[in-house]
C-alpha cells in the first residue's frame, strides 16, 4: 500500500468502521483517526518487546497508530547479526501486528553508520564489495515486497562537523568505503527490490534556528537536489523531528522555509521520530508539559500547513519507553524520566496529545 492522497482518504472511510466507532468526531478521538480523515497519517516506532509484554502499551497503538516502524528491529546489527545468519522474526512480528490491525508499516533503515553488526563494519573496510551494501538491500527489501508502504534507505548522511566541502558524513563505513555514490545505490537498488515503495532519505536536527543546524539543512538540499540530478528513484524526505524544548532553538520562519525547500525539489515530507527532550527544563513537570506541547503545536502548525507534509510519526508513545530517558544526550542526570511523548508513564494522554490533534485538526488537506 503506498501513502498517496486516495489510500489515505480510503482509509478515512474504512477506519472507524474496522474500529467499531462511529464517524462522527469525538473529543477523545484517536490521532490514527484524525490523521487520516484530514488524509494524513500518525504513526509511531514500536518494539516487539513492548507489545507483547504490555497490554495498555498495545491498546494505546492499535488505537493511535495509522503506521508502525521498528525502533530498532528493522536496523543491520538485528536483521544480520552474521554474515550468513538473518534474523527477521523482530520486524516479521511487528509486520503482522500492523497487518492485523490494519496499520501501515515503514522500514528504519538501510543504511546508517551506526547499527551495523562487527563483521560488516570489518569486511567492508578490507573488501570494499559493494554486494555488501546491494545484496542485503534485495534480501531485505525483497523479503517484504509489496507489504511495506516505506523505507528509509539512507539515514543521517549528512555532517557537516567533518569537515567536508559536500558537509557529507566522512565517519561512515559506507562513505569511507564508495564515497557519496553508496547513496545512489542504495536506492537503485532499494527501487528494484520493491518498485511500488516509498523511499525516503531520513536526516536528523535539520529544524533549529541554530548555525549548525542551517549548515545540515543547506547540505542536505544539496544533496537531494544531486540526487534528483542525476534521475536517483527518491521520493521523499524524513525529517526525524527530535526537538530539544530547552536546548536549541526552533523558529517557525526557519522551518517553514526549509520545508519549502525541500518540496520545491517535487519531494514529499514525512516527520519521521518526532519527541520533544525536556531535560534542562523548569522542575515542575507541569510547567515542562505546557512548553513542550506548546513546541509540538507551533512544529506541526508549521508543518502541517504544507501540502507536502503527508505526517507525523513519534518515536514511541508514552513516557514509560522513551528512547530520551535512556540516550546519555537528552536523559536527567537525576534519572527522572523524559516527557517527551503524548502519552505519560501511565498511559495518560498529555498535553502534548492536545497539540497533536489540534494540529492534525487545524489544517486539513
Ligand atoms: C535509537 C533508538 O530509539 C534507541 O533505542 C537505540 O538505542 C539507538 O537508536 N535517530 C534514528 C533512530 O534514526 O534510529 C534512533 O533510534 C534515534 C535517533
Amino acid at each position: 500500500m503506498r501513502l498517496d492522497r486516495r489510500h489515505l482518504v480510503r482509509s478515512c472511510l474504512t477506519l472507524p468502521l474496522l474500529m467499531g466507532r462511529s464517524a462522527k468526531a469525538e473529543d477523545n478521538e484517536s490521532l490514527r483517526v484524525r490523521a487520516s480523515r484530514h488524509a494524513r497519517i500518525y504513526g509511531v516506532a514500536v518494539t516487539t518487546e513492548q507489545l507483547l509484554s504490555d497490554v495498555e502499551y498495545r491498546k494505546v497503538i492499535v488505537r493511535e497508530a495509522g503506521i508502525l516502524v521498528a525502533e530498532g528491529e528493522t536496523k543491520r546489527n538485528v536483521l544480520q547479526p552474521q554474515r550468513n545468519l538473518f534474523n527477521f522474526s523482530g520486524t516479521d512480528a511487528i509486520l503482522k501486528f500492523a497487518q492485523r490491525n490494519a496499520q501501515l508499516m515503514r522500514g528504519h533503515t538501510l543504511v546508517w553508520h551506526r547499527a551495523n553488526p562487527k563483521w560488516l563494519t570489518e569486511e567492508i573496510i578490507t573488501t570494499r564489495d559493494e554486494k555488501l551494501l546491494t545484496s542485503y538491500i534485495n534480501a531485505v527489501v525483497g523479503r517484504y515486497r509489496g507489504q511495506f508502504n516505506s523505507w528509509d534507505v539512507v539515514n543521517e548522511a549528512i555532517e557537516p562537523e567533518d569537515g567536508l566541502s559536500s558537509g557529507l558524513r566522512e565517519q561512515s563505513i559506507w562513505f569511507q568505503a564508495f564515497g557519496e555514490t553508496y547513496i545512489e545505490t542504495a536506492f537503485h537498488c532499494a527501487r528494484a527490490a520493491d518498485p511500488k515503495a516509498q523511499l525516503f532519505y531520513n536526516e536528523a536536527n535539520l529544524e533549529g534556528d541554530v548555525a549548525w543546524s542551517e549548515r545540515r539543512r543547506r547540505a542536505t538540499i544539496k544533496l537531494l537536489e544531486r540526487l534528483i540530478s542525476k534521475g536517483v528513484p527518491i521520493d521523499a524526505l524524513g525529517i526525524q523531528g527530535h526537538l530539544k524544548a530547552y536546548r536549541v532553538k526552533y523558529s517557525d520562519d526557519v522551518f517553514s522555509r526549509f520545508l519549502d525547500d525541500v518540496a520545491s525539489l517535487g519531494l514529499r515530507i514525512l516527520i519521521t521520530e518526532f519527541d520533544v527532550a525536556d531535560a534542562g527544563g523548569p522542575e515542575d513537570y507541569v510547567q515542562r508539559d505546557a512548553d513542550v506541547a506548546s513546541l509540538t503545536r507551533r512544529f506541526l502548525d508549521v508543518a502541517f500547513s504544507k501540502p507536502s507534509v503527508i505526517g507525523c510519526l513519534s518515536w514511541g508513545i508514552s513516557d514509560k519507553y522513551s528512547w530520551l530517558s535512556r540516550d546519555d544526550r537528552y536523559k536527567w542526570p537525576d534519572g527522572q524520566p523524559s516527557r517527551g511523548l503524548p502519552f505519560d508513564q501511565e498511559f495518560k494522554q498529555k498535553p502534548m496529545w492536545d497539540a497533536m490533534v489540534s494540529a492534525y485538526d487545524k489544517t486539513a488537506l
